[in-house]
Order: structure tokens, then sequence, then C-alpha cells
């Protein structure tokens, strides 16, 4: 049982958590950090490790609690304080000036400011604070009841988790409140993690709403931690009723409390102004690392917000204002299947070109068979095109009426790749038809382009055009060749001129300083993503390490299943790959790096955390057992040879007793690992 703390200690911990909790607040809500990322970690793990010692010091407001939670089994329904709403919209000025008179009529008045806000395209979500701690987070649900998602929303960081007094006083909001706004994913993180999705071989998310709600739903906290979700406030209740007397004040006291609110926005004193910062973001929507759908207009004051009241579920006092969608209806004039670097075959709609969102469109991704089958799409359908999140553009829906008819024929997948002419096979259990072909030139060039691309080697300037010429003209075969290309062999391709060759050729030099894991992660070996590429290096230390590792010795790296280890394990079997391997090491690309230390007692031994731990966080623990050699996962089988329990421990317990798994606490797991 935790003893009892010396105030000291107390009174140090406090403070350290008041500094995080200011740079927390630089960084996540400002945007704007004082210190270096490696000095804040440094007051992080001061705090972790004083209240690790002394687990009687640990609260859940504590920055080092933001991932802890424990997984659910399902989610809590929650009442709301009062109804959340949704906006009426508005698709052009006519109809926003149609709103305006209606605004004039009921209230009387023609005096009337207006507060502009951008639509922010998220998710909705209540946060309740009582004496000034984050208590409850609550997603719109059916606007009366939503689902209880504290743990989940206690990862985002820019979400206080708690507000000082002095904050409360300054921006004279209330030690009991409630906030409203939007929980959203910005769009470099939704490319991310899409990425890192599809190299797992999961199914990508359709755009970044959709991975919002998907990650707020999410059944293990520390899986939202990990997606950079962002929050944004915008309302202020208290026992469910707007507190301050204009929705300007709730704006300026938010942002004064230490929410982030959206800097964008704009009190204007007519419809005219109205109007113009709605033309004025239209076209600068594009600009923002987050998406918008519009703009919501609100009437600023609560007063006449109260007068004007409701209709069914939209207040009278608010609109929304859609731009056109980014997408567009046209034709399709062919489907056509086009091959990338793992071999997959993507069916690719050829389109009618059509503007959207200022650029002219003429191609949509269609993804797989699957995806042909769900939107029961046919070469010849009229369609409803989408340039989302996205850098490809997608097929949303076939578009169906007399004035659009029906396509009549079927895509079929061809049984030889379109490049090469091998054979197309379709492996069982899943989505994607892929050339078996290892020579298959289309292979070759989306292997180059993903080892010249930034997250890899970042060589700058080895585009689509150039990598075509040098792989179609024989001059660069594998990935290593590049390193041996000369200036003379560069000036005889179209459009390079002297500049230009030098400038790929320095870039192409720059990138041999490029750490292990980017080496590894060039490589591009199925499923080993930037992550999995990164705790290679970190595990093994050198690239011989990982070519000589057995299947077991890789999983016992962070992430690596036996699917990862089979395929990281075929690539090096493969003769070709070995022999590119040793070109790249005599082209002197970094094979060795810093191999993390790592203790041995726990190797080969794998655990299963379940419950609530006292004396270390979730994540602690898992480091805990990593760092000792052992391996941490997610479900308890026959393999597991420790399942770690808290309080409040559940399913997995259960299961650890009916297939006789050994069950500890955390006191021998320290001893274990120790
Ligand atoms: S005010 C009754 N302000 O749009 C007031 N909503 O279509 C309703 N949204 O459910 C909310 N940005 O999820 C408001 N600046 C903003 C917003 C915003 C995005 C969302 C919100 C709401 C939906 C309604």
């Amino acid at each position: 049982m935790p003893t009892a703390v010396e105030p000291k200690l107390e009174k140090k911990a406090e403070a350290l958590r008041e500094k995080i909790r200011h740079h927390e607040y630089r960084y996540y809500v400002l945007d704007d950090p004082e210190i270096s990322d490696a000095e804040f970690d440094k007051l992080m793990n001061e705090l972790k490790r004083i209240e690790s010692e002394n687990p009687a010091l640990i609260n859940p407001d504590s920055p080092t609690q933001r991932v802890g939670g424990k997984p659910r089994e399902g989610f809590l329904k929650a009442k709301h304080s009062s109804p959340m709403l949704s906006l009426d919209n508005a698709y052009s000025e006519d109809e926003l000036r149609d709103w305006q008179r209606r605004v004039h009529e009921l209230s009387g008045r023609t005096d009337i400011e207006y507060m502009c806000e951008l639509k922010l395209d998220g998710m909705s979500l209540a946060l309740v604070y009582k004496e000034g701690r984050f208590e409850r987070g609550i997603t719109r649900g059916d606007g009366s009841i939503g689902e209880d998602v504290t743990s989940n929303v206690r990862t985002v960081r820019s979400v206080p988790l708690t507000v000082a007094k002095e904050r409360l006083k300054k921006s004279a909001i209330p030690s009991d409140f409630e906030v409203r706004g939007e929980m959203l994913m910005p769009i470099a993180a939704f490319r991310k993690m899409n990425e890192e999705r599809e190299q797992h071989g999961l199914a990508a998310f359709a755009n970044p709403r959709n991975f919002t709600a998907g990650t707020v739903r999410q059944l293990e906290p520390s899986i939202t931690a990990q997606r950079r979700m962002d929050y944004f406030a915008y309302m202020l209740l208290r026992d469910g009723k707007t507190y301050f007397d204009r929705q300007s004040k709730t704006m300026n006291a938010l942002e004064m409390a230490g929410f982030k609110v959206n800097p964008n926005r704009k009190l204007a004193k007519n419809l005219d102004e109205v109007w113009k910062f709605i033309q004025s973001w239209e076209g600068r929507r594009a600009s923002l690392p987050y998406e918008i759908d519009g703009i919501v207009i609100k009437v600023d004051s609560t007063a006449w917000q109260r007068e004007l009241g409701f209709t069914g579920k939209a207040p009278r006092w608010a609109i929304a204002y859609k731009y056109a969608a980014r997408g567009g209806i046209t034709q399709i004039e062919n489907i056509v299947p086009q091959v990338g670097r793992t071999g997959k075959l993507t069916p690719v709609a050829w389109l009618k070109p059509v503007p959207i969102g200022g650029t002219t469109v003429a191609r949509a991704t269609l993804h797989n068979l699957d995806e042909i089958a769900r939107l029961g799409v046919k070469i010849g359908d009229w369609v409803e095109v989408e340039r989302g999140g996205d850098v490809i553009p997608k097929v949303v829906k076939v578009v169906e009426d007399a004035a659009h008819p029906r396509g009549t024929k079927q895509f079929e997948m061809p049984e030889h790749c379109p490049v090469c002419g091998g054979n197309v096979v379709r492996t069982e259990g899943e989505a994607d038809h892929r050339c078996v072909n290892a020579n298959c030139p289309a292979k070759l060039q989306g292997t180059i382009l993903h080892f010249a691309s930034r997250h890899v080697m970042n060589i700058d300037g080895l585009g689509e055009s150039l990598v075509n010429q040098l792989s179609e003209r024989g001059m660069v075969k594998n990935v290593a060749d590049l390193y041996k290309l000369t200036k003379e062999d560069l000036l005889r391709l179209d459009r390079i001129g002297e500049k230009t060759a030098d400038n790929v050729l320095a870039e192409i030099a720059n990138s041999r300083k490029l750490p292990l894991e980017r080496v590894i992660f060039g490589l591009g070996i199925r499923f080993v993503g930037e992550r999995t590429a990164k705790f290679l290096a970190e595990h093994f230390g050198s690239l011989d390490a990982i070519m000589n590792a057995s299947a077991e010795q890789l999983e016992e790296v962070n992430e690596v299943g036996p699917r990862i280890a089979e395929s990281i394990g075929e690539f090096f079997a493969d003769a070709h790959n070995h022999d590119l391997v040793e070109d790249l090491r005599k082209a002197g690309l970094i094979f060795t790096g810093q191999k993390k230390a790592k203790g041995t007692k726990l190797v080969g031994k794998t655990f299963v955390l379940t419950g609530t731990l006292e004396r270390h966080t979730r994540d602690e623990a898992k480091l805990m057992i990593e760092d000792a050699g052992g391996r941490v996962s997610g479900s308890v089988s026959k393999k597991t040879d420790y399942v770690v329990a808290g309080t409040d421990a559940g399913s997995k317990l259960d299961k650890a007793r009916e297939l006789g798994v050994s069950v500890i606490g955390e006191e021998e797991l320290e001893k274990l690992a120790g």
C-alpha cells in the first residue's frame, strides 16, 4: 500500500505538473513552444519517476495520466445537460439573406451583430468540468444522450485536464462548466495514420471526419493517444445554458482559460461583412491544416438568441453556410488497373475531366474489387467524385437518375499484369490483387519513388517522370543503382539540364547520411512502415542483425507479429534482395544505429496487462517489460506467459484462469523485470 508522502515531494510534483501543463499549453494550444522536445521529455520523465516512486501522489489530472486509462468493454451512455443541436444549412447568398430576414422579423430588430466561425469538419463533443477539473467527455449521440468517452478525450493534448483558479478568475468562467466544441484530426496526421494502416494491411479511412469518429469511439485509449487529435472549443454552458451574454465573449473567455479556440473568426457588424468573411475563406480553406466544410454564423447576443429560440433540431439564431462539396459529378470513361510498388493492382477510374476545388480531376481511385462491388459501379456510370483529405480523389457513389443513365460494362480484374504480363493473383483473405512477377517494371518504379519520398530517403527532385525514364532505359534496375548515376547519365535524359542534374546528384549523395531506420523503411519490405522500421533499428542496431534474425527474434520487436516477421524473413531470403543490400552497403549507406539498451531477463516471455495498475501507468509497465527483453500482447492465449492483473481486471483475467496462465501482480512483475 502506498505510504504517506513527504509534503516537500508533493510540492515538487505539483510544481512539475504546473510546468508541464504550461508547456503542453504552449505546444498543443498555442502551437508556440518555449522549450525543446527533449527538455519537455526531461520534465515529464522526472514527474513520472517521482510518481512511480510515490504512487500515492498520482492523481487523474496529472499530465502523466493522459494515456493511463484502462480499456473499456464498451461505452456508458451519458445524458447531456441540454440537447446538442445541429444547424440548418444555407448554400447561397440568397439563402443566407433569407435567414437574416427571418432573424430580423422574429427579433424585431435590424442592428444585429454576427459571429462568424469556421465550420470545422470533425465531431462535436461536450466536455464537463467540475471544480475546474475535466470530468467527462460525451459524444453528441442522438443529441440528448451520448457516449461517455472520457478516457479517450483525456489523451487529447489540447484538452486541458484542469483549468487553474487564476485562469478561471481571469476569464470569468465559473468552476463548474461545460464546453462544447469540435474534435478533429489534422489532415497531415490523417494521411500518416492512413499510410501506416495500409502498410499493415488495414482498410484506410475515407476522410479525417470518419477517422475522428472511429478514434473517439476507440476502446483502447492508448491508440487514441497515438492519433494526433485536436479539439477546438466554441460553446460554454453552465447548467445547460449559455453562460456569457455574447458569443464573441465566450470565445475570448475560452481562449483565456487555456482552451484551443479557432483564431479564424470575426465579429461582423452586418451581413455584408459576413459575406466577405465567407468569400475570403472559400479559396483559402485548402491552406488550413484541417478540413472545414463551411462557415457557421451565429447571432452574437445571447439575449437575442434566446428570443429567437429553436425549430426542431436546430437553433434559429445560427446557420451553417456550406461551401460546395469538394466533389463533382462526372462520367467514368474507363476503369484501368494501375500497378503499385507492392505489385498491387488498383482499379483507377478514368473520368471525363471535371473541375473540383480549383483543379481538374481526371482520375479517381476505386481501391479494389470489393470497393467496386460495394459502390456497384460500372464503366459508363455517372458518379460523384470527391477530393477529401487524401491526395487522390475517390469515387463516392453512383448517381442514378434519368439524366445520368447507368453504364453496363462491368470491370474485370485482368489475369495478367498490364505492365509486364506476369500472373495476377488474389491471396485468400485479402481484398487486393497482385502481380507476382518480382521483376515487374511497375514495381521497380514504385519502389524507387517510395525510396526517394520525403519520409524515406528524402531525395528531392526524383519524381515520376525522371524515375520512369531511368527505369525504362534500364539505367536504374534497383534503388542501389541510384548511387551509381553520373552527371553524364542524367544529361542524356529528356528535360534534364545541368542545374537539375547537379541538384538531383547532390540530393542522392545527401541521402547517404540518413539513419538506419530510413534505410530499412526504404527497402520496401511489405508491412514494414515508418514505425516498424524505427523499432527494428532500435532493437537490433544494425541491418546485418536484422537479416540474420530468426522469426522468433524478430517477433521480440515492439509491434512485430508473425505476419510481419514472416514478411521480413521472406524479403531477406530472396537472392535479389540480398544483392541489393550488398550494393547499398557498397554505396555507403548507413547500416548501423544506436541500439536501445535492453535487458535479457524476460527474453521470449509474453505478458498481457489488464485492469488498473497502481504503481505504474500502463505505458511504464509495457516499457519495463520491453526493456527487460519481454513482449506485451493485447490478448491472452496459450502462448501468454504471464498476465499482470491490476484492480477491476475483467475478461482477460478470466481467460488467463481458464487457460492456466500465471497471473501476477505489479510487485512480482518488478521482481521479474528488475
Ligand atoms: S455551433 C447549436 N460552431 O457543425 C449550435 N458548430 O452542422 C451548434 N460545427 O454539430 C453548434 N464547427 O459538430 C458550431 N464553429 C462551430 C462549428 C460547429 C463545426 C459542427 C458541430 C455541429 C455541426 C452542425
